[in-house]
């Protein structure tokens, strides 16, 4: 058998030699056939394009978004959902942590309190999610603001994927109960550490912080001028005279 099988590769081998001779000279191949480029014009169909429009209801593959509480927010009756559609766990709210303060916290600070870098610098104040109407507005609500924006606010919805919206979201609700919680939440074991009445730091507080002082304020930061004027020319900045354009704060 060993024999006739070598003779037959050798012949195969042979053979697709011929023929990528051949090709090499007439280039009977895929690159040479009559195509249309991309945007192209044509003669063949009576609108003028070589494109096809898609037909009607046409969705790409992986974009059937059939969820409308993950993707919208919202449940059978279009109302803002009140529920997590995904889980939550300490890994999701670290997430939404990390890009709340990336995409959020230049305006919204990183408390949530409207106070952010951009709305120093004259931006729209936001509210502050601590507020009532915010600590109450269901989940799919600040999804939704994400995902469309909200007045002045520009939406997310290309920088942020559907996951990561839900996590700021988390996140979010971490920030309302971090400014509202109750002494009540607290475990009998951490209540124990509070501070006395009246007091702001526990004793224990007070030994761990005379045992290690805090760093003396950043000098560079301090010195930072409060109007800074950034020199012209320079790559990224907002030259010279930014803000001149604004009236001045007596
Ligand atoms: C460029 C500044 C800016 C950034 C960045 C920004 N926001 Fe806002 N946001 C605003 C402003 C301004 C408003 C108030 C809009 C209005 O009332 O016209 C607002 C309002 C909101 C509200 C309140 C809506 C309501 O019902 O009153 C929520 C919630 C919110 N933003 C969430 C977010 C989240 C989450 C992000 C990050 C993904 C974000 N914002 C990023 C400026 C910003």
């Amino acid at each position: 058998m060993r024999p006739v099988l070598a003779a037959r590769t050798m012949s195969t081998l042979a053979l697709a030699g011929i023929s990528f001779l051949t090709a090499g000279c007439a280039r009977l191949d895929m690159q040479d056939q009559p195509k249309y480029k991309p945007q192209r014009p044509s003669e063949f169909f009576a609108d003028g394009r070589s494109g096809r429009p898609e037909l009607d209801g046409t969705i790409a593959r992986g974009e059937l978004h059939e969820d409308a509480a993950f993707y919208e927010g919202k449940d059978a009756a279009g109302k803002d959902i009140d529920a997590f559609p995904i889980a939550i766990d300490k890994s999701v709210i670290a997430r939404g942590q990390q890009r709340y303060d990336i995409y959020c916290s230049p305006c919204h600070g990183r408390l949530g309190n409207g106070l952010g870098m951009v709305v120093q610098r004259g931006f729209k104040q936001p509210p502050s999610y601590h507020i009532e109407r915010l600590r109450n507005a269901p989940v799919g609500h600040i999804y939704d603001v994400i995902t469309n924006g909200y007045g002045a606010m520009l939406n997310y919805a290309q920088q942020i994927q559907e996951r990561d919206r839900w996590a700021i979201v988390a996140y979010i609700r971490v920030l309302q109960y971090s400014q509202n919680a109750s002494i009540n939440d607290l475990s009998a074991e951490a209540r124990a550490k509070m501070p006395p009445p009246g007091q702001a730091m526990s004793p224990e507080m007070k030994n761990a912080m005379e045992a290690e002082p805090m760093a003396s304020p950043d000098k560079d930061f301090t010195n930072f001028p409060a109007n800074p004027a950034t020199p012209a020319g320079v790559p990224g900045a907002m030259g010279a005279g930014a803000y001149k354009s604004q009236p001045e704060k007596k």
